[in-house]
Formats: C-alpha cells, sequence, structure tokens
C-alpha cells in the first residue's frame, strides 16, 4: 500500500450509489481516512450529543441536515492530525455552501481536493440496494440480501448477531432522499465539473469492477504510485 500524494476525494452520488462500499474498500488499498457524515451523524444521535438531536428529524425523513451542523463536524474531524495524510469525504458535500464551506477550509489549511468521483447510478440500482441492504449493529459492516449476503442469513459474519435494517432504508423515505438528491445535490457535479476535478464512474457496476475502475484510475492520475498493491 504506497500513496503517491496526500490525496483529498470526494464521493459523489445518489444513496445507494456504493460510495460507503467504495470507501471502505479504498480504505483498506490506500489507507486514506474514511469521514462519512450520515455514520457521524449516526453517532451523534446515539450518544444524544446536541447535533445528534438537532440532526435526528431531518435524518429519519430523509431530509438534508443543516449546513452549519454537517460542515462543523467535518472540517472539525478534517483537522486532526490523522487527516493530514489524506481522506476520503463520503456524503460531504451535499449543497453548494458546503461545497464552498469546504474549500475555504482546505484554502486556508494550504490543502485542497485531488478529485471527486462522481458515481453515475440508475434509480432503479439505487432502490434495489437500499432495499436490501442490512448492516451489523455492532461493527456496521454492511450487507445486501442478494447482492453481497451474509454467510448465514440475517447474521453478521464477524459478531454473529442479527442485522438490521437502516431506519432511513424504508421505502417513503428512501424516495424522498431521492428527491432531495435532485434538488439540493445534484447541482453539485456541475460546480466540480467547473473546477475539473470531476470524475465520472459508472455506480451500476458491481462493487469489485467498480474497485477496479477507480484503482485504474487513481493510477492513470498519478494519485497512486504504479507499484502499489492495490
Ligand atoms: P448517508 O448515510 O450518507 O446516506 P446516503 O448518502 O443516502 O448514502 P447511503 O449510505 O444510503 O448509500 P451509499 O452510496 O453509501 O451505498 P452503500 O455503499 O451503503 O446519509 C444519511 C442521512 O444523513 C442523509 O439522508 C441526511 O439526512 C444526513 N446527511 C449525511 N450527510 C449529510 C450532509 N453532507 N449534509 C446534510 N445532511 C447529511 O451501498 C448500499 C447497498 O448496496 C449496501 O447493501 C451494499 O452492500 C450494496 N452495494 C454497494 N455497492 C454495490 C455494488 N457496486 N453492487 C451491488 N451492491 C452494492
Amino acid at each position: 500500500m504506497i500513496l503517491a500524494n496526500k490525496i483529498n476525494l470526494v464521493l459523489l452520488g445518489p444513496p445507494g450509489a456504493g460510495k460507503g462500499t467504495q470507501a471502505v474498500l479504498l480504505k483498506k488499498a490506500y489507507g486514506f481516512l474514511h469521514i462519512s457524515t450520515g455514520d457521524m451523524l449516526r453517532e451523534a444521535i446515539k450518544e444524544g450529543t446536541s447535533a445528534g438531536k438537532a440532526a435526528q428529524g431531518y435524518m429519519t425523513k430523509g431530509e438534508l441536515v443543516p449546513d452549519e451542523i454537517v460542515t462543523r463536524a467535518v472540517i472539525g474531524r478534517m483537522n486532526k492530525p490523522d487527516a493530514e495524510s489524506g481522506v476520503i469525504l463520503d456524503g460531504y458535500p451535499r449543497t453548494r455552501v458546503q461545497a464552498e464551506s469546504l474549500d475555504s477550509s482546505l484554502k486556508s489549511e494550504n490543502r485542497s481536493l485531488n478529485m471527486v468521483l462522481y458515481f453515475r447510478t440508475s434509480e432503479k440500482v439505487a432502490i434495489q440496494r437500499l432495499s436490501g441492504r442490512r448492516l451489523c449493529p455492532k461493527c456496521g459492516k454492511n450487507y445486501h440480501v442478494t447482492n453481497m449476503p451474509s454467510k448465514i442469513e440475517g447474521v453478521c459474519d464477524i459478531c454473529g448477531v442479527s442485522l438490521i435494517q437502516r431506519e432511513d432504508d424504508n421505502p417513503e423515505t428512501v424516495k424522498n432522499r431521492l428527491v432531495v438528491y435532485e434538488d439540493r445535490t445534484k447541482d453539485l457535479i456541475d460546480y466540480y465539473e467547473k473546477s475539473a476535478l470531476l470524475r465520472e464512474v459508472n455506480g451500476d457496476l458491481s462493487a469489485e469492477e467498480l474497485f477496479e475502475g477507480i484503482a485504474t484510475l487513481f493510477k492513470r492520475e498519478g494519485l497512486v504510485d504504479d507499484n502499489s498493491d492495490e
């Protein structure tokens, strides 16, 4: 595992595009720090922090949590020492205001984004993935009932506990999350296209095919050492 540069990467795409799944694979292969705003917010809710209390209602309905709450959490995390050698931002930014806040925060630290990976994903695939997603409540491992099933149905391979469904993966909330993505986040494709950072990948591919494609892209763009053993 060798990184040519310290890289800061954004994963952009609709709910169910497979951003979290790829972030885990990329972290394993290249050692980036994975910052998932969804995970951070769910953790804050579990801990009962003020940010968690403020976020809960929005998340249950599939609405976006206010920009200032999310930005404070992300920037705070990015300023910790373990983020210096590169981060994968999964689920942030999601609005133009968040993208601008990220730009100015990175600039003030003499850092910048290296790439925005846009997972172009069909709605049919996204819905199929979200409706079948299952999670381990103990270790957080992500499964899918047909695409990535656990060895024993409904049981985590690692912890042996019963898998659960995310509260916002019910059909009504999924529908709203996809609408909110179209309304509030899709605009960022333009934003990053203009800054020449956007690279598109086919989110409908299998997790393995997608990872191969991203690894090839990283090499082609000189983001990782050509001899790295991803
Ligand atoms: P968040 O947790 O970020 O959810 P999301 O963006 O809706 O994305 P998902 O986690 O649902 O999908 P994913 O693309 O990561 O797919 P995954 O890899 O899990 O956000 C939740 C909420 O928090 C938001 O609605 C909002 O309220 C709030 N929030 C978060 N960030 C915010 C922000 N910046 N601003 C404001 N509010 C914010 O895969 C899905 C399933 O498919 C899994 O079962 C997986 O096993 C399977 N799968 C994955 N990849 C593949 C593949 N290639 N082929 C087949 N199956 C696959």
